[in-house]
């Protein structure tokens, strides 16, 4: 049993310790292998040996051609070059842009950009009350000029399984980019192979599951040729300029072989910890669950409820004193009393998309914890209403 000193960290959507093997496998880049990949001599050619080394493993893993990854500083530059970088790549054939509402900004700010900013056209699909877009609803909004579709794979702040795979299938047919976020995927949900989203780009970012921070990638499949959104060198194949991270991108590497290829989120331990403090909230008066109630369409580590009569920093603070760290959205979003924009598309009214919590576990959860916040929640939600 924890010591109740020690914080109950239910906040794994946003960010996870770093795998100690994984440290393990960055250490030599930040000492003896230092060099600069790009340099021609000895040191740097070892360096370079080091990176193609790691993109030829990632992709024996995503089963694609080594030219198809491309490493990136997180999961919110991925999502930027994908949609940027095809948007604007393809301009000349198509100005119309497909998102779902319920995107992480890393997205959705950047389809807004792309329409504030530089002409393009885009439609934000609305999603039901469990938080899903649909597969007509996707073909109802493609129009002969869409060049770009983005539907992410797992929603950070309510756990939602999108049908990407479908998605994917009937933009290929349609003749339609495909793009799906799929960070909050990656070590939740068992990994076959990248093709298993049926998409032509797919997010990645390593601190998701247990690697470091400011490491990620990008699948793209070949011929496209997103432009790059940083200018500069010809590094990644001319499209993502900037002398390469070798530790964060061994991180990242080694946490895809230990966290993903075998789930370090095991589903069959999490969804009972979940389903029990999800019981638990919807026995409170004037609490809604938010997540799907069907198990299968929603991460296994993630229950997400709405509470009346208070608000999410409220409910933050207060959980933060008795040792318990949750969220109340996306984290870029907390500290700010903004409603969810993803409970919002729900159709939740506003004064509950403000009021949200999200408990997302992990690897070292236990029975114990959640026990100990199931006893406590009443107590705190009624303190809180007082
Ligand atoms: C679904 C999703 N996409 C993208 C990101 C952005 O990742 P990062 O902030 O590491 O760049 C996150 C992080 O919360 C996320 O949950």
């Amino acid at each position: 049993m924890r010591s109740a000193s020690v914080p109950i960290y239910f906040d794994y959507n946003a960010t996870t310790p770093l795998d100690p093997v994984v440290r393990e496998a960055m250490l030599p880049f930040l000492g003896a292998n230092w060099g600069n990949p790009s340099s021609v001599h000895a040191v740097g050619r070892t360096a370079r040996a080091a990176l193609d080394d790691a993109r030829y493993r990632l992709s024996s893993l995503w089963r694609c051609k080594p030219s198809e990854v491309v490493f990136t500083g997180g999961g919110t530059e991925s999502n930027n070059l994908a949609i940027l970088g095809t948007a604007r790549r393809l301009r000349a054939r198509g100005r119309h842009l497909v998102c779902s509402a319920v995107e992480h900004p890393a997205v959705l700010h950047a389809f807004r950009f792309l329409k504030e900013n530089e002409g393009f056209d885009v439609t934000e699909l609305p999603v039901d009350s469990a938080g899903r877009v649909s597969i007509s609803g996707v073909e109802g909004a493609l129009r002969s000029d869409t060049t770009l579709v983005s539907v992410m794979a797992a929603n950070n702040e309510v756990g939602t399984l999108h049908p990407v795979a479908d998605i994917g299938r009937l933009c290929r047919e349609r003749g339609v980019i495909f793009h799906t976020d799929a960070v909050q995927a990656f070590g939740k949900l068992p990994f076959r192979d990248i093709h298993q989203f049926e998409a032509d780009l797919v997010s990645v970012c390593a601190h998701k599951f247990h690697g470091p921070k400011g490491a990620g990638a990008l699948f793209i499949r070949s011929p496209l040729q997103p432009l790059s959104t940083q200018i500069g060198g010809g590094h990644e194949n001319e499209r993502r300029a900037g002398t390469e991270n070798l530790a964060a991108i061994a991180g990242l590497v080694s946490a895809f072989e230990r966290c993903v290829i075998t789930p370090a989120f095991d589903a069959a331990t999490l969804l009972p910890l979940t389903q029990r403090l999800a019981a638990a909230a919807a026995g409170i008066p004037g609490v809604t669950v938010r997540s799907s109630s069907a198990d299968s369409d929603r991460l296994s580590n993630t229950v997400a409820f709405s509470v009346q009569g208070t608000d999410g920093i409220a409910l933050m603070a207060t959980l933060d004193l008795e040792g318990v760290c949750a969220s109340s959205g996306s984290a870029c979003s907390a500290g700010s009393l903004e409603p969810s924009h993803v409970l919002a598309a729900m159709g939740v009214p506003a004064a509950e998309a403000n009021a949200l919590v999200r408990f997302s576990l992990g690897r070292d959860s236990t029975r114990d914890e959640v026990d100990r916040v199931v006893a406590l929640l009443p107590r705190l939600i009624s303190r809180l209403r007082g």
